[in-house]
């Protein structure tokens, strides 16, 4: 039964797009069969997957509006044999108008996540818009997980509160089975005493809710995204490639400890 992970964070710009990409790929090379699910009417991520949403006859929108379409229909193979895509769709930029006056509009991608869709996948993992609207409302209804990604700057603990009692929230009312799986430091550089204290910070407040790993500060990730192409295809050597191979690695021991228990 795949883990569903939401990759959430309202700050725009922390690495959110990066991680699913990443991660995904990551989970994929680990011989995991992986979905990841765009959720941003943005779309960087089924653009850096070299996607054209504007090509699709049907789209997670209108299987989020009508619960008849499957959400198989609207997977796509990628470059990789363990890892498939469920592109973003424009009409999604709409979606805060369109859905939020439905009774079960917190449920509508939970609801599209059937059985035999969760035993295909390891792991299905989605990237959310930088706000805590309906979407990333749905994308948490339907997780096991979530992952914070955030950058140790100055103002990273600003809004956690909002994002904090949200999560609670959802566990509250729609579902009580997800769980905060980490918060995940990004873009990190060492060699900054900002970095390093932010890091103690966020720590502090988190305790041992933080990855081990830190995703460091890398061009060559910036670089594989600007050719769309997962760091591993472009330079599985790269810093970013081992940070985000340690990160997998952490996910996957960690859904299996909870397994187990
Ligand atoms: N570890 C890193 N090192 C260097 N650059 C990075 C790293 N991670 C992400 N970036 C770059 O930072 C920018 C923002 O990353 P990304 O798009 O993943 O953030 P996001 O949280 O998804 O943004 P949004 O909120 O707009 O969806 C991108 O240009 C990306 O290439
Ligand atoms: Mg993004």
């Amino acid at each position: 039964m795949a883990n569903i992970i939401s990759i959430v964070n309202q700050k725009g710009g922390v690495g959110k797009t990066t991680t699913t990409h990443n991660l995904g790929y990551a989970l994929a090379e680990q011989d995991k069969n992986t979905l990841i699910m765009d959720l941003d009417p943005q779309m960087n991520l089924s653009n850096t997957v070299g996607i054209d949403c504007y090509a699709q006859k049907q789209s997670i929108y209108d299987v989020l509006k009508d619960k008849e379409l499957p959400l198989g229909s609207v997977i796509k193979s990628s470059d990789h044999e363990r890892m498939d895509i469920i592109p973003s769709a424009f009409e999604l930029s709409g979606a805060e108008i369109e859905f939020t006056r439905r009774i079960s509009s917190a449920s509508l991608l939970s609801r599209s996540i059937t059985n035999s869709i969760r035993e295909e996948y390891d792991f299905i993992i989605i990237d959310c818009p930088p706000a805590l609207g309906i979407l990333t409302i749905n994308a948490l209804s339907a997780s096991d997980y979530v992952i914070i990604p955030m950058q140790a700057e100055v103002y990273a603990l600003y809004g956690i509160d909002m994002l904090l009692s949200t999560i609670e929230e959802i566990q509250e009312e729609t579902n009580s089975d997800l769980k905060i799986m980490g918060v995940l430091i990004t873009m990190h550089d060492g060699r900054l005493r900002l970095h390093k204290e932010m890091t103690e910070k966020i720590n502090d407040y988190f305790k041992d809710k933080v990855f081990d790993t830190l995703i460091k500060t890398n061009t060559t990730l910036k670089e594989a995204q600007s050719n769309s192409k997962s760091i591993f295809e472009y330079d599985g050597r790269a810093r970013g490639a081992k940070n985000y191979e340690a990160l997998a690695r952490e996910v996957i021991e960690i859904c299996q400890t909870r397994e187990v228990r």
